[in-house]
């Protein structure tokens, strides 16, 4: 063999030898391409050294090109295998890092919830759904003539010192009035009687959930905007009878079925006889305690049969129908239903009160 050919069988193994011992310093997929590129690229030190081939005797070049394509085969075998261990490393490294531990509590996400307003808003309206009364909505910017004339309120009648209004229009300016007087933002939900009486004929079951507002500072039981539930029944032989019944079923539906119903002589002027309904504080049952201000009887509404003025200014004629009427503050009964002593809590937007009432 010539001198020459020896030399590139030499060369190649040593090649084989330098090669794989660099593969062995590789741990990445940069320098693992790096290195391909440098001993099995097109123009790398395998590809050169094959070129050398040709240059030998032809008798020769058979066992240097074998020599060749071994070294060439046991590069390329050592290229996948560092391939696949990078690879197999790499997923390793990642499962690592990405471990997620399955026996963590998860992470809750966050629920909504019912404002305690709006549920007990809810209840109560249920409660009169269950009894055939129909549901209504009217508008919060009312007109003088249904928030108090049709109501049996005159204007300068000391009755509308009951609600401190807040006006649209001024109310001393004749000029700014409207057809129906001036324009305010209802102090209560009873325009809705009227308006409805307006628009049916009896008999009419019809309870109107809604915004009210009254010009008040605010104290831990009056806010200047709150909910009420306005309630109107209408028709012939309707009598007191019923409205104590309707009503004692309603605060046993609201308030537990072993609670004991009072009916007392208040004063509203679209009613007649007017009265305020209170149930026995069902905290103390009655003995006296700091929620019932140590009466032993929470009031939850006002109520009356319609007066007849109010009939008539409808066109209904009070000879032949009757009804009775009732309205309450529905933050008023979410307070004595949770025990809570300060309205203000309820819009004070604070979770840690909210959260409460799940
Ligand atoms: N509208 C009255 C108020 O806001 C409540 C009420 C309604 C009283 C119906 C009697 C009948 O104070």
């Amino acid at each position: 063999m010539t001198v020459q050919a020896t030399a590139l069988i030499e060369q190649l193994t040593a090649l084989r030898e330098r090669a794989l011992q660099e593969l062995a310093g590789v741990h990445d997929a940069a320098a693992l391409e790096q290195w391909r590129v440098e001993y099995l690229g097109r123009r790398g030190r395998l590809a050169e050294l094959m070129r050398s081939l040709g240059q030998l005797l032809p008798e020769e070049r058979p066992q240097a090109g074998r020599v060749a394509n071994e070294v060439k085969e046991a590069l390329e075998q050592a290229h996948a295998a560092k391939t696949r261990e990078l690879e197999r490393r790499a997923l390793q490294e990642a499962l690592e890092r990405e471990r997620i531990d399955v026996t963590l509590p998860g992470r809750r996400p966050p629920l909504g919830q019912v404002h305690p307003v709006t549920r007990t808003l809810r209840e109560i309206v249920q409660a009169f759904q269950l009894m055939g009364f129909q549901v209504v909505e009217g508008p919060e910017v009312e007109w003088d003539y249904y928030n108090f004339e049709a109501l049996n309120i005159p204007p300068d009648h000391p009755a509308r010192d009951m609600w401190d209004t807040f006006y649209i229009t001024d109310p001393h300016d004749r000029a700014a009035h409207g057809p129906r007087g001036p324009m305010l933002l209802r102090t209560h939900t009873s325009p809705m009687q009227i308006r409805v009486m307006e628009q049916t004929r009896p008999p009419v079951r019809v309870i109107v959930p809604g915004r009210v507002y009254r010009y008040e500072a605010t104290d831990a039981t009056h806010e200047s905007e709150f909910y009420q539930v306005e309630g109107l029944a209408v028709d012939r032989h309707i009598t007191m009878a019923d409205l104590k019944g309707v009503l004692t079923e309603f605060a046993r539906l609201l308030f537990g079925a072993e609670r004991r119903v009072r009916f007392y002589c208040s004063y509203f002027p679209f009613v007649e006889p007017g009265v305020e309904v209170a149930i026995d504080c069902y905290q103390c049952r009655g003995a006296g305690c700091r929620l019932c201000s140590h009466t032993g009887w929470l009031e939850i509404l006002g109520a009356g049969m319609v007066h007849p003025n109010v009939l008539a200014a409808v066109n209904y004629d009070p000879q032949e129908y009757t009804g009775f009427a009732f309205g309450m503050g529905v933050e008023r009964i979410a307070m004595l239903k949770y025990g809570v002593d300060d309205i203000r809590l309820f819009y004070a937007n604070d979770l840690r009160f909210l959260r409460q009432f799940r």
